[in-house]
Parts: C-alpha cells; sequence; structure tokens
C-alpha cells in the first residue's frame, strides 16, 4: 500500500511540474510487477479483488467459446502458458522456438491482471508459448482448426516454427486451419502480441485504455483476453454463419463454405424446451437464404424466447441458435419510438464499460461475467450500453439468453488524437468487422459508431457513409451515429449526453451540436453519474485513481442520500418522457471502475448501492409513461 501511495506522490508532483495536460506522456500509475521470481504462475494481488478472483484456478474459461457455430470435437487451450517480454518488433526475427519461456502466464488474462500472474505494465511486445496434442479421437482425415477469440492489439501466430497466420483488432476473433504445420506429436504454438495502446502516435481502437490512466480512462488490456481452442472439422466445413430472426418468424441465414461451394446445407430448428422440429429447410452455402417458421415465439427483453438450429453440409455438422425480433423507428403519437416487435419499447440502461478489477477485460468467471446482466435486470433495467469495448461471443450469447437489449459501441480511437487517413480506414474495416461478427446476436438492437467525438472526422460526409455501410450489412438494427456531442445528422438517434440531469428529447436541449432533431429518436445516451465514495477496501488501490475520485461529478455522502438524488434524476427523466419526444436512455454506469465511483454497484461488485425497491417503481414509472402516450386514441 505504501509503495502505491509514494508512487502517486511521485507521479503526482511530476505531473504538477510539468503539463497540467492529462494527455501527456507519463509513466503509467500500474501496481508494481511482483514478478514472481520463480516465474511459476500464481495469481497475484489485484489493487481490488473480486469473490471470484480465488475461484478461477488454472482452468479458466471451460466453457465452449462460440455457441453461435459450435463442434462437439474441440479441446480448450486456456491455461498456463509461458511468457516472455519482447523488446520490439524485430524480436519477430527471432522466434524463441522450442524453448520454455521464462514466465508464466494464465490464459485468457490480459497481461496487466493480475489474474494472468504477471499484472505487467508496458507489456507492448510480447512472447507466448505452449504446446498441446491433437485428440487421438480425432479423424485424422479430418482439420485441425486454430481458434482466438481475441487479442489485443495484433497476433501473429507460428505452429511448429511455421507462420500460421496473423490478425489485427483487439476485439474481434480469428480462426486458422494449422492441419498442414502439425507433427503429429507434441505441437509447439508460439504467439507474438503486439499492443501499443494510446502509446507514441498510435491511433488505434482501443476504447477506454490507456497507458496514464486518468479518471475515465483505464488501465489498458494487452495479449491474449479471449479463449483460445482447437477444434476438429471436415476437410469442407463451416466456416462463418451469419443468422439472424424477426418477428414474423422469418429466418434469413448465410452459411460460408471453406471451399466457398455452393454445398448443399440441410437446416433444422429446434424448440429449446422441447427440442421438438419446428422448421426444416435445405438451402446452398454461399448466400443468403430465407424461409420461415410457423408461429414463433417472438424475443424480448422479458421473455427471452431462443430456438436451437442445427445445420448439416456434407460431414459438418454445427449447432447453433435463433430469436426472432424485430427493431424499428416508428413515429408513434407524434414521437419518434423505438419498436420491438411492432410494440412500443422504452430502453433504459446503463453505460456497461465490461471492466473486472481482477482481469481488466476478462471477467474472472462465466458466472461473474452474468452477475452483472442479473443483476441490472434485478433493478429494472431492459438494456445496457456496451461502452467502447466488445465482450465475448459467450457474453452476447449469456445476455440473448438471459434477456437484456445491447446498444452496441464501436470500441473509440483516442479521445485527444486526430486519426489521419490510414488509420481512420483501419477504423472503418474494424467497424465493418465488429457488425459482420456480431449480427447474429438478438439482443443487440443498436450499433454506435462515436462516442463523444472521439477520433470522429469533424466533417459531415464520413458519418453519413459510415452509417450507409452499417445498414448495408445490417439492415435489422438501429445506428446511433453519434452518442454526444458532434451531431452531423447522420443515423436514427438524436443522441445527448448530460450530467447529472437528462435532456432527453427535450425542446430546449441546448442548441449547438447537441440540438434536438424531432425526426430522430430523442435519447439520452449519458446521464447521471453521480457519485458515492466507499471504504478503502471497495476501492481500487491505486493513488492515481484514488486521487481522481474528486472528479467525479457529483459525491453524495450516504447511499440514502445517492439514492434520493437518484430517485429526483429519474423523476426528471420521467417528466421527459410525460411531456417531450424523450424514446430511451442511459444511465451512467454500471459499476465504479478504478476512481470511478459512481456505479450501481462498487467496483468489487460486493455493494449494491440503489435501493433495490424504489429503482424497481422509478424504472416502471418510465416503461408504463412511454406506453401510455403511444397508446391509439388516447
Ligand atoms: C518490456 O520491454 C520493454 C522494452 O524493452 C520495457 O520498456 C518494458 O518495461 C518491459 N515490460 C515488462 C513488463 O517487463
Ligand atoms: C524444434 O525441435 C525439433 C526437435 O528437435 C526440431 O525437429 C525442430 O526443427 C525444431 N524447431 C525449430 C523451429 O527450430
Ligand atoms: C438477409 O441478409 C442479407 C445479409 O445480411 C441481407 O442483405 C438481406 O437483405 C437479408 N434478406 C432479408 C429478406 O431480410
Ligand atoms: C439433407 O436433407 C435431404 C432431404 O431431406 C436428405 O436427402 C439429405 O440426406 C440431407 N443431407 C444431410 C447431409 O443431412
Ligand atoms: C474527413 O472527411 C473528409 C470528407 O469526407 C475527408 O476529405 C478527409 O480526408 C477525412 N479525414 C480523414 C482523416 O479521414
Ligand atoms: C474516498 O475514500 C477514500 C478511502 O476512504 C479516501 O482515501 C479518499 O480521499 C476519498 N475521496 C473523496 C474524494 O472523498
Ligand atoms: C482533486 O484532488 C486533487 C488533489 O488530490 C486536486 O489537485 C484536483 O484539483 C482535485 N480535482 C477536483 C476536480 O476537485
Amino acid at each position: 500500500m505504501r509503495d502505491y501511495i509514494l508512487l502517486g506522490l511521485v507521479t503526482w508532483l511530476a505531473r504538477a511540474a510539468s503539463d497540467p495536460s492529462r494527455y501527456k506522456a507519463q509513466q503509467p500509475m500500474l501496481a508494481p510487477l511482483h514478478s514472481p521470481g520463480s516465474g511459476k504462475y500464481s495469481v497475484q494481488t489485484p489493487p481490488l479483488d473480486t469473490d471470484w478472483t480465488y475461484q478461477v484456478g488454472t482452468d479458466p474459461w471451460p466453457q465452449y467459446p462460440r455457441p453461435k457455430l459450435a463442434r462437439p470435437k474441440w479441446q480448450s487451450l486456456n491455461g498456463v502458458w509461458t511468457y516472455a517480454n519482447a523488446s520490439g518488433h524485430d524480436a519477430l526475427d527471432h522466434p524463441p522456438f522450442n524453448r520454455t519461456l521464462s514466465k508464466e502466464v494464465l490464459v485468457p488474462f490480459c497481461l496487466e491482471s493480475a489474474l494472468s500472474g504477471l499484472q505487467g505494465e508496458r507489456t507492448i511486445h510480447s512472447w507466448y508459448r505452449t504446446t498441446f496434442t491433437v485428440p487421438g479421437s480425432w479423424d485424422s482425415e479430418d482439420r485441425v482448426v486454430l481458434n482466438f477469440g481475441a487479442v489485443d492489439y495484433e497476433a501473429t501466430v507460428f505452429i511448429n516454427g511455421q507462420k500460421a497466420t496473423f490478425h489485427r483488432g483487439g476485439f474481434f476473433s480469428f480462426s486458422v486451419d494449422v492441419t498442414s504445420y502439425l507433427n503429429g506429436g507434441e505441437e509447439e504454438l508460439v504467439v507474438f502480441a503486439f499492443d501499443p495502446s494510446d502509446s507514441d502516435s498510435y491511433v488505434i481502437p482501443l476504447g477506454k485504455q490507456t497507458l496514464t490512466p486518468d479518471h475515465i480512462f483505464y488501465r489498458p488490456c494487452s495479449g491474449i483476453w479471449q479463449s483460445v481452442w482447437l477444434e476438429s472439422a471436415p476437410r469442407s466445413h463451416i466456416k462463418d454463419l451469419e443468422i439472424q430472426g424477426d418477428a414474423s418468424g422469418l429466418v434469413n441465414l448465410t452459411v460460408v463454405a471453406t471451399d466457398g461451394l455452393p454445398s448443399v446445407v440441410n437446416i433444422t430448428i429446434h424448440e429449446r424446451m422441447t427440442n421438438s422440429i419446428v422448421a426444416k429447410h435445405v438451402a446452398n452455402a454461399g448466400s443468403p437464404v430465407t424461409f420461415n417458421v410457423p408461429s414463433v415465439k417472438p424475443w424480448s427483453p422479458d421473455s427471452p424466447t431462443l430456438y436451437d438450429v442445427t445445420i448439416t453440409m456434407g460431414s459438418d455438422t454445427v449447432r447453433s441458435y435463433i430469436g426472432f425480433r424485430t427493431v424499428k423507428k416508428v413515429r408513434v403519437n407524434g414521437v419518434q419510438r423505438i419498436v420491438l416487435n411492432d410494440k412500443v419499447i422504452f430502453p433504459f440502461g446503463t453505460l456497461d464499460q465490461g471492466y473486472w478489477p481482477d482481469g481488466l477485460y476478462t471477467p474472472p468467471t462465466y458466472e461473474a461475467m452474468t452477475f452483472d446482466i442479473k443483476t441490472l435486470k434485478r433493478l429494472g433495467y431492459n438494456m445496457l450500453r456496451k461502452h467502447v469495448k466488445v465482450e465475448s461471443a459467450l457474453y452476447y450469447a449469456a445476455a440473448d439468453e438471459l434477456g437484456i437489449l445491447i446498444m452496441q459501441d464501436m470500441p473509440s480511437l483516442p479521445s485527444s488524437l486526430k486519426p489521419n487517413k490510414i488509420q481512420y480506414a483501419e477504423f472503418e474495416r474494424q467497424l465493418k468487422l465488429l457488425v459482420n461478427q456480431f449480427k447474429s446476436y438478438t439482443s443487440i438492437f443498436a450499433w454506435v459508431i462515436y462516442n463523444e467525438g472521439w477520433g470522429q472526422n469533424k466533417s459531415h460526409k464520413p458519418d453519413f457513409e459510415l452509417t450507409d455501410a452499417i445498414r448495408h450489412l445490417d439492415p435489422t438494427r438501429l445506428v446511433d451515429s453519434a452518442s454526444g456531442w458532434f451531431d452531423h445528422g447522420a443515423g436514427d438517434f438524436s443522441d445527448d449526453h448530460h450530467y447529472a440531469s437528462p435532456r432527453c428529447g427535450t425542446p430546449t436541449q441546448y442548441v449547438g451540436t447537441e440540438e434536438f432533431h424531432p425526426s430522430r429518436i430523442g435519447f439520452e445516451g449519458e446521464f447521471g453519474g453521480i457519485g458515492h465514495n466507499v471504504s478503502a477496501n471497495h476501492l481500487w488501490k491505486v493513488q492515481q485513481a484514488i486521487d481522481g475520485i474528486n472528479e467525479t461529478y457529483e459525491m453524495w455522502d450516504t447511499v440514502e442520500t445517492w439514492n434520493a438524488r437518484g430517485h429526483f434524476l429519474l423523476s426528471e427523466l420521467l417528466f421527459q418522457v410525460q411531456v417531450y419526444s424523450c424514446a430511451g436512455a442511459v444511465w451512467t454506469e454500471t459499476t465504479d471502475i478504478e476512481g470511478e465511483v459512481n456505479g450501481m454497484m462498487t467496483y468489487d461488485r460486493r455493494i449494491l448501492r440503489p435501493d433495490v425497491v424504489t429503482w424497481n417503481a422509478d424504472i416502471k414509472a418510465l416503461y408504463d409513461a412511454s406506453e401510455y402516450r403511444s397508446k391509439e386514441n388516447r
């Protein structure tokens, strides 16, 4: 503890003495490296733990990682690998083949996290190494596919000394057929990860990660942070699957085959509870196929019905699932509303950043991950805004299953730097990756391109171009082109950010870049954010973060006064729903994070601030007011 304080003081003095600008390069104020002498894996002591930290063990995330395209023959590669910090990109000229690296790391936890066993800092260039044996029960005629859920930010993958693939983009999955590199015995897997975060002049999609944490920007996450696994698949197999269903029961599905041929695919849809078959269809791979499922039960947050899907192509059989729902923007009694399955809905959620004090980007366990979603539902929320982060496939599948709408942000570029043309083009490429990789999840109802102008081109045209690009890839969802600040008129939302009071769909809304436009959905993309300090044992024990707590918009002394203020702000929002054009809102935020103490829960998820009965009633009042105003012939 003393070290943190001392380091914090030094950093603070250095900061005060130099430039007050919060974005100048500084040494990051991370917890010191607890470099284990032996190099053996052990979970480090994070600045704050959770009830799950010490339950993780060395076999983390054993669940099958990709429920939308699941194969029976698979093997997890999560667990203890070896690790070495690399000096720079030139390390790639001398990969550490055939030798165990000096430290151990627990995959899939970011290198900066305590659960990784390293709690490293400036882990910009990294080597990972493990070995595996392909299960003898797998058919030797079949292919072996290696899958990564996500590696931040670039990954170069070697199998037995040969480069198998390269991937760029810290939030997206990738796969490679490694069969031709295998030797049939113990196989060596080496990964070089490069993650500059916001160092030097890098401008990459990274969300809130920064090497210089400062109040609303947090410790970065580098390297492998989602599951790694192998699977066995026939030579010609299903490589990708897009599957969407609408409220009328229309299935729209595209099967992508490895060989690119229009092979015959057999599709069977089952009711989840009874497993009885509700539809069968025969089609071809390679292009969109549509067919109808009679009398489907649509998906909604209150009734998150899903159907299981089996798809067979030649000798390949995969399991998937589908939810049926339709999202539209409709003018109802003069107000632009969000309509889900022909019924007006008032999406009300929290700003949800998906950070964990022990795993950073990676929740410690599946149970921990779903605890957040369940808590939000318990409070009465029907939605969350996944803020400038993308979660794992298992997260979205859990949201589909538990029933919560998701407004999905694109991970932002650094807030204070201007992208050049190449960086902007890469942002656009990754935005399309986001939509393509996640458009099969039922719970996502809207895409958000920009948050508060971060990395946004100040001229109007690109907003419209990106909005059109998303609509082209995915016509089934709404687009919030600019959540906060620079609204150029693109997309479906007129989205204001305002603290602490909401300013949602109001004609008196600030005239300027966030002026309310009644032709689009009046939306409050962020409000609330009120703070309540807690005792040191629920805080992120890093002095820089503790010093920044006073930057929280409002601080309330007790949980009772915090609740009273929350009740008042929700009543202001209710008024805006009753008399103005407010059609949805986002409260900041799900949990405390580092120096932010404005969560529904503390960062360790041990304290729940809201008085559940009052919040339930206040939130229900918003839904009721929206419904009442949407009634015909009111
Ligand atoms: C990794 O290497 C870089 C460059 O050599 C160095 O700046 C950094 O401190 C090292 N990080 C760790 C965790 O050893
Ligand atoms: C690793 O060692 C094996 C066995 O000695 C050898 O066959 C292989 O070529 C080595 N790989 C590399 C990349 O040096
Ligand atoms: C089916 O999906 C494809 C690809 O997303 C899209 O282009 C097409 O318009 C959709 N068809 C229908 C009938 O919705
Ligand atoms: C697909 O369905 C057709 C018609 O029902 C059947 O003849 C064929 O054997 C099925 N193919 C597979 C791979 O299941
Ligand atoms: C911003 O948009 C304008 C207009 O489309 C374009 O000329 C300019 O190159 C864009 N800037 C970047 C960095 O992409
Ligand atoms: C918040 O609480 C911590 C721990 O009790 C304390 O060190 C810190 O000064 C407090 N900050 C504010 C702004 O109240
Ligand atoms: C927060 O406290 C620090 C000293 O710990 C001070 O320098 C800073 O100005 C304060 N910020 C606000 C917003 O009060």
